[in-house]
């Protein structure tokens, strides 16, 4: 009779426990964050809406940042499109990183710590456009910001 008493007490423990962890597990999922599918698309533009002149010396944008790459070909007038423009030289099969590895890499090393994640949720949606009635994913593109 009391291992009958003692088998009871663990399971209704068990199921206790069990309904915890759902519930916490319901509480811990993060909710989809997909610009221009779930939420607003604070970014329609691409890359230009986040590397921009946000002024206070905050400057953003492409041309700046890539001058201070050393041996970085000044790109002012020889860019026009965004990314396209990058294309030019960062291409899969040329001389130097294609631009898909390259920006996945800076856009996404170090997960949590990287800037994109930390304040942009870290969204494929943010450049890539996905149009769900098609199915097609693009590319957002815009004309340079300088
Ligand atoms: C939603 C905002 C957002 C979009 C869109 C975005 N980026 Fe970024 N990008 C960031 C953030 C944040 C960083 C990290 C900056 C840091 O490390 O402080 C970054 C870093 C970079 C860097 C590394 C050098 C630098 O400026 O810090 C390059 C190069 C870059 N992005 C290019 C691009 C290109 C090209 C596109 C468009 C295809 C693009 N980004 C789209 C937010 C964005
Ligand atoms: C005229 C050619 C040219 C154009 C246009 C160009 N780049 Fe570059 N880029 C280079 C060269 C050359 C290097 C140095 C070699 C390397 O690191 O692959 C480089 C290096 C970089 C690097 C640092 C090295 C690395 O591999 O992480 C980043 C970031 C970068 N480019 C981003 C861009 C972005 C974003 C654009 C478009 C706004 C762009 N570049 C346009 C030629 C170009
Ligand atoms: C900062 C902008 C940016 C973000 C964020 C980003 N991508 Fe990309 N992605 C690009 C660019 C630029 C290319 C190259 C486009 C080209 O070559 O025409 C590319 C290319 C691709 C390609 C085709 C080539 C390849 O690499 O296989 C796939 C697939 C892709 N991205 C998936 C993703 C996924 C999944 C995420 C989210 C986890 C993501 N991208 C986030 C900019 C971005």
């Amino acid at each position: 009779m009391k291992g009958v008493k003692k088998a009871g007490t663990f399971l209704l423990l068990a199921a206790a426990v069990t309904a915890m962890t759902l519930v916490l597990m319901g509480q811990a999922k993060p909710r989809a964050f997909l610009p221009g599918l779930t939420v607003a698309d604070e970014h329609p533009n691409g890359c230009v809406d986040c590397h921009k002149n946000q002024g206070e010396g905050k400057d953003y944008r492409l041309n700046v940042s890539l001058a201070k790459i050393s041996g970085h070909p000044k790109i002012d007038s020889m860019v026009k499109q965004l990314p396209e423009g990058c294309l030019m030289c960062h291409r899969e099969g040329g001389k130097v990183s294609p631009l898909n590895i390259m920006l996945h890499k800076v856009h996404y090393e170090k997960g949590e710590q990287n800037p994109f994640v930390q304040f942009y949720q870290g969204a494929c949606l943010n450049c890539h456009k996905l149009d769900a009635a098609s199915g097609k994913l693009t590319m957002k593109s815009s004309a340079k910001n300088w």
